[in-house]
């Protein structure tokens, strides 16, 4: 058997089975797989741009209705300002050149994040494609970008205060679907599973609210190594997982 005879194989096992409507990702682990081979970070955020395209075409091989990419986070900003610089380059021509694959997948493209804070032209880059993707009915990628899940938070709380001090909400009325509501997410279900690669065991501001009853998986692989038997291997464990909820 080849290596893609057992990933068809392994595809083919976990769609017998229900998968999780939506996957998260935080695509971690870029830098060390660049300086573990004597290379700059940035061609580490290249292969990880790389790994990413290969994850949307297995999420949409295995039927996902959602999956959310953790891009660039806000503490993100705090890294040396040409690694920054180059990132948001590269993520603005990545999404861009995605277009058309998106398009021929039936595929949509949503950003959680406070984008307008983003260089200009970046913005415009995804924006333009989120737009031209917007009445796509398959796969959502939902990636956050210049995202910090208590900026999220913050944003939702501003929101609905506005409601209460306009009189169209009293802070008694105020529900958990309310607060979901009100966060980047809105309409989104909470992610079934969680993944984070490269093997830290933390959360790094992401999807606080969301994740309340998430399964989690951290993989020791780093993000530019992650192709799609490690996606279907990690849906294959959230198979094997009884969720609880609190229940017996
Ligand atoms: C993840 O890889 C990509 C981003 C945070 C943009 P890192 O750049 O964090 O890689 P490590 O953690 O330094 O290896
Ligand atoms: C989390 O990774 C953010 C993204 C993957 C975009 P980091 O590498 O920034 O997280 P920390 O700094 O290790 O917590
Ligand atoms: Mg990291």
């Amino acid at each position: 058997m080849t290596a893609s005879d057992r990933e068809a194989a392994l595809l083919e096992a976990v769609r017998a089975q229900p998968v999780p409507e939506h996957v998260a990702i935080i695509m971690d682990g870029n830098g060390r797989w660049a300086t573990g081979r004597g290379l700059p970070r940035i061609a580490g955020h290249r292969e990880g741009v790389k790994a990413a395209r290969g994850i949307v075409r297995a999420a949409d091989a295995l039927g996902l209705r959602f999956l959310t990419l953790y891009a660039f986070s806000t503490e993100n900003w705090s890294r040396p300002l040409d690694e920054v610089s180059m990132l948001m380059n590269l993520l603005e021509r990545s999404v861009h050149a995605e277009l058309p694959e998106f398009m021929a997948r039936n595929a949509r493209l949503r950003v959680l994040g406070q984008t307008r804070r983003v260089p200009l032209g970046v913005r415009r880059g995804i924006d333009h494609v989120v737009h031209e993707t917007r009445n796509n009915t398959g796969l959502t990628v939902l990636m956050a970008f210049n995202y910090g899940g208590r900026d999220e938070l913050l944003d939702a709380f501003r929101a609905l205060a506005r409601q209460v001090q306009a009189g169209e909400l009293k802070p008694e009325d105020i529900t958990e679907k309310d607060v979901s509501g009100a966060l980047y997410t809105a309409d989104v279900p909470d992610p079934d599973l969680l993944i984070r690669t490269s093997g830290e065991m933390r959360i790094s501001n992401f999807l606080l609210w969301q994740i309340a009853y998430t399964e989690l998986l951290v993989t020791p692989v780093l993000w530019p190594d992650f192709g799609a038997s490690d996606l279907y291997q990690a849906v294959a464990e959230f198979q094997k997982r009884t969720r609880r909820f609190g229940r017996v």
